[in-house]
């Protein structure tokens, strides 16, 4: 089988929650087949009774190889084919230098940059042999800024995973673009999610002071940026990363 007849099927990680939860609603919302993957119980608030069918959810801890490939399956399973993935699970670690620790780095690694890499793994294993694909891995914009660690900002650990999650996109859009499969990043400024659930005001404030529009992100506005980049309008994209943080990249 070559790719689903109406390219139109995602597999979208982190999907329980932030990012990922909006990006499966605006998928769903346009007709898209979604598998949703998470380590969390996925939730269905917003998401019309018609739209269930379009819909699996499957547990998948990206930082293991088997539950990656069986995610794989598990969508080809559900809707024919897979073409596209959204890869969003991530953690997060605001831990200073002084407080991180080799055991909290590890953590942050296998779940970050190797949970990155093995999901683009098992998708491109199918995608090169079923019309290629696009995927769409997730940087952060501390991996520019440096963060500072502490609340409000991502410490050592989390920047260092974003800036190797850069790098290891563009190693694997070089190794995946001959089999005609696309791989971009986006790379969201400060957005409302759990993982800035506990911020403090004064963090957010000073965040949204930071960008040129003067707030945080949504997530479906970073949700938005990576489905396009899946798209055909996006057939020329690959090894980019697309910021998406409200003109936060330049000045103060
Ligand atoms: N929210 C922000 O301000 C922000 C900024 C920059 C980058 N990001 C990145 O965006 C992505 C999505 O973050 P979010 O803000 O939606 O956070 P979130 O915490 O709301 O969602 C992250 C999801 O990933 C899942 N997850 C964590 N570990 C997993 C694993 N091993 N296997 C499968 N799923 C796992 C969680 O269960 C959760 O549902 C992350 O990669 C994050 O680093 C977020």
């Amino acid at each position: 089988m070559a790719k689903s007849e109406k390219k139109n099927v995602f597999l979208v990680t982190g999907a329980a929650s932030g990012i990922g939860a909006a990006a499966i609603r605006l998928l769903l919302a346009d007709g898209a087949r979604v598998c949703a993957a998470d380590m969390q119980r996925i939730g269905l608030d917003g998401i019309a009774p018609k739209q269930l069918d379009n819909l699996k959810t499957i547990r998948c801890d990206v930082s293991k190889e088997t539950d990656c490939k069986r995610a794989v399956a598990d969508t080809v399973k559900a809707f024919g084919g897979l073409d596209s993935v959204l890869h969003f699970a991530g953690i997060h670690s605001v831990q200073s230098w002084e407080e991180l620790d080799a055991d909290e780095f590890a953590k942050l690694y296998a779940v970050n940059v190797i949970g990155s890499f093995l999901i683009t793994k098992a998708a491109g294993q199918y995608m090169k042999d079923h019309g290629g694909g696009a995927i769409v891995m997730t940087g952060s914009g501390s991996m520019n800024s440096g963060g500072t660690g502490g609340n409000g900002r991502g410490g050592p650990a989390y920047t260092a995973t974003k800036g190797a999650i850069i790098a290891l996109h563009r190693s694997m859009a070089r190794s995946l673009g001959p089999h005609g499969i696309r791989v971009n990043a986006v790379s969201p400024g400060s957005t409302t999610t759990a993982m800035t659930a506990d911020y403090s005001e004064e963090a957010l404030t000073n965040v949204a002071r930071r960008t040129a529009l003067g707030r945080i992100g949504r997530a479906d506005e970073i949700a938005a940026v990576a489905i396009f980049l899946c798209s055909d309008k996006a057939s020329y994209i690959s090894g980019e990363i697309v910021n998406v943080n409200g003109g936060g990249s330049f000045g103060i």
